[in-house]
């Protein structure tokens, strides 16, 4: 189960095989006595409600009940949907690489920091008097260039491709900020005042330990909307923007504490 947990796909292809088992065991039972048509949408109605509920056995999260659900009725559509190009499925799949790449392998989609945390996060910079700010998974690199300037300097760390791209030349145009294409387990955060995350809970645990293993004592370590589980935040600030955003403040104490 934890192996699911880790890799999702693995549980879900699992669960998909298990279904096809399920409904090659119903055709032979039932292939005298339904017609063609109804044998065909009784085996499809099998197959992704078996999916669906292999899928919540293993324990996956229930997004991927859904996926498991709709994803025999998507691969019937597309096989009967006569001929079509292949090359759209392509471009969109390499398109859908470079910006979402992390999505897979992080558990971390790309959604974006609003304008009222950025505005936040620059109040926060300023009450500390901190000089140094890093966005770690900056996609667009919208809060790097709002922090960055006026002595402050600000850096995004971004490994998507597409993403990066596009906030280099953001970036570029404004002339605020400096992103770099890294993951984020390389990134130096040595040297900052206030590291900057907006991630999933997937990661939290393990970035808590780099952060608590790199900054220096007296920095701060802040996450938007998913707090590092089993550690008390330091501080935390609600913000009265429309989707009641949390921002966990956890001070560092030095790579001797940790
Ligand atoms: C939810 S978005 C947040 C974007 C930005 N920080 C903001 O608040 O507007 C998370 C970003 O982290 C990036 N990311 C996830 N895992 C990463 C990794 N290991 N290394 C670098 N970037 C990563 C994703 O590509 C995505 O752009």
């Amino acid at each position: 189960m934890t192996a699911f947990r880790s890799y999702p796909i693995l549980g879900a292809a699992i669960a998909q095989l298990a279904a096809l088992a399920m409904l090659v065991a119903l055709r032979l039972v039932l292939a005298g006595l339904l017609d063609p048509m109804a044998l065909f949408w009784t085996g499809l109605a099998v197959q992704c409600v078996t999916a669906a509920v292999v899928t919540r056995l293993i324990g996956l999260p229930v997004w991927w009940v859904w996926i498991g659900l709709a994803f025999p009725a998507a691969m019937s559509l597309a096989f009967h949907a006569g001929q079509l190009p292949a090359w759209p499925f392509g471009v969109a799949f390499v398109l859908l690489y470079l910006v979402f790449s992390n999505t897979a392998r992080e558990r971390v989609p790309l959604y974006l920091t609003n304008r009222q945390t950025a505005e936040a996060l620059l109040s926060m910079m300023r009450q500390r008097g901190a000089g140094r700010f890093t966005d770690l998974g900056s996609g667009l690199g919208g809060v790097v260039r709002r922090i960055d300037g006026e002595g402050r300097v600000a850096r995004g760390v971004e490994s998507a491709p597409m993403v990066w791209l596009l906030s280099v030349l953001l970036s570029k145009i404004e002339g605020r900020g400096q992103i770099l294409r890294q993951d984020i387990w390389a990134a130096d955060i040595s040297g900052e005042d206030i590291v900057y995350v907006f991630l999933s809970p997937e990661p939290m645990p393990a970035l808590y330990r780099k952060a608590m293993g790199e900054m220096k004592p007296g920095s701060l370590l802040v996450s938007n909307s998913f707090a590092v589980p089993e550690v008390e935040a330091d501080e935390t600030w609600e913000l009265p923007d429309r989707r009641k955003t949390r921002l966990y403040l956890y001070e560092m104490k030095g790579a001797a504490a940790a």
